[in-house]
């Protein structure tokens, strides 16, 4: 898939621009400051409804201005769709073929996206909740089923935690926890289940990346991190029963707490390097590796489910990454993933030997040269 147009209207620096894409390459250059990482935004909200750094809507409009309009135009295998995002005022409104959608996570599937950009060390190094996001929005990417689950799951674990605190401070009797319980384990478990399963794959991926990436140096182990004692082998039924009895042993702590201890909302992906653990010891080199590793294989991963490559966004990442590391990346990308590339400079870029377009960016407006 790839997008072969974008039309900005007032969305961050811009004012009104419209562009054409290479299906390939699309490298983006400019100053610091001049908007390159806002066009990527852009794109990556076509794709996902929200922005990759902000949750706050409003900044996304042109601050001269009241709302924004985005415009792209998406080219898959099988059919072209016209993708359509305008914020007024407060109101967001998304358009798929001129259809408004009725919730804006609608928007998932169509226009598949992967970033990677420096902050993506934090993948690594980050809190578990980082990594519980990287799988989320890898999977409700390609299964609109995992998204609508882990919603019903989340909500369940809100009002859980209310009740439990209700029942400690003796405003309602324990037994109201049951219906709970039984909710908390049943959407938990199929969400356990599907990240399990994509984790093995994955792993697989995850691994061979990272074996080339470091000339066979570096092993890399991904795996399921949960206080709940399941891995890869364990079945729907054994998730269930551990849930069930984990939740059973911890009663009086959690209703003490006031908080729901365990389950997806708590679980972690764990990264051995060598036999050691890269999100707590791991060198930043090391890091940047398996940051790279693992976004490398969310590609595959991704190609593998739903058939075709989604569209990469590189912000600023040959800053970061070595000659051999950024050639590496080249190397996977070329010819088959539209690709679009920020830097400053053209400097490391010149000796691509690929179809690309080169896009010059200063305050806001974009030049394509030749
Ligand atoms: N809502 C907005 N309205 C107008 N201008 C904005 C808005 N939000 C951000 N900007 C401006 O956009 C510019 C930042 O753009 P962007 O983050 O895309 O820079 P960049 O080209 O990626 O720079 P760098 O190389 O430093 O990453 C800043 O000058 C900022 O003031
Ligand atoms: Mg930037």
């Amino acid at each position: 898939m790839y997008l072969s147009q974008l039309f900005l209207n007032n969305f961050r620096n811009y004012s009104e621009e419209y562009l054409q894409f290479n299906p390939n390459l699309n490298l983006i250059i400019g100053d610091n400051a001049q908007g390159k990482t806002n066009l990527l935004e852009a794109i990556y909200l076509l794709g996902t409804g929200n922005s990759h750094r902000t949750n706050v809507n409003s900044e996304l409009v042109n601050w001269e201005e009241n709302g924004f309009y985005l415009k792209g135009e998406l080219i898959k295998e099988t059919q072209n769709y016209k993708l359509e995002i305008k914020m007024q005022g407060r109101s967001k409104e998304i358009r798929v073929n001129n259809n408004k959608l009725e919730k804006n996570s609608d928007l998932l599937g169509y226009l598949n996206i992967i970033i990677f950009s420096p902050e993506d060390l934090e993948l690594v190094k980050g809190s578990p909740s980082r990594r519980r996001k990287f799988l989320n929005l890898e999977l409700s990417q390609i299964q609109p089923y995992y998204k609508h689950t882990l919603k019903e799951y989340d909500q369940v674990v809100k009002q859980r935690n209310q009740l439990l605190k209700k029942i400690r401070d003796a405003n309602a009797p324990q037994e109201m926890l049951e219906v709970w319980d039984q909710q908390l384990v049943d959407l938990g478990t199929k969400v356990i289940v599907k990240r399990l399963e994509a984790l093995e794959k994955l792993k697989v991926l995850a691994r061979l990346m990272q074996r080339k990436l470091t000339n066979g140096a570096e092993s890399l182990k991904l795996q399921y991190d949960s206080k709940l004692n399941i891995d890869g082998d364990s079945s729907k039924e054994e998730i269930k029963t551990e849930f069930s009895s984990y939740i059973q042993r911890k009663r009086k702590k959690e209703i003490e707490r006031g908080v729901t201890t365990v389950g997806p909302h708590r679980d972690d992906i764990s990264l051995v390097v060598n036999d050691v653990d890269v999100r707590k010891y791991g060198s930043q080199g090391q890091q940047r590796t398996t940051a790279l590793a693992l976004k490398l294989s969310e590609l595959e991963f991704m190609k593998s489910e739903i058939g075709e490559y989604p569209v990469l966004l590189l912000d600023d990442v040959f800053s970061e990454l070595d000659n051999k590391r950024s050639n590496y990346l080249l190397e996977t990308i070329k010819n088959k993933i539209q690709t679009f590339i920020t830097n400053t400079n053209l400097k490391r870029l010149k000796e691509l030997r690929q179809n690309h377009n080169i896009y010059r960016i200063k305050k806001g407006s974009v030049t394509e040269v030749n």
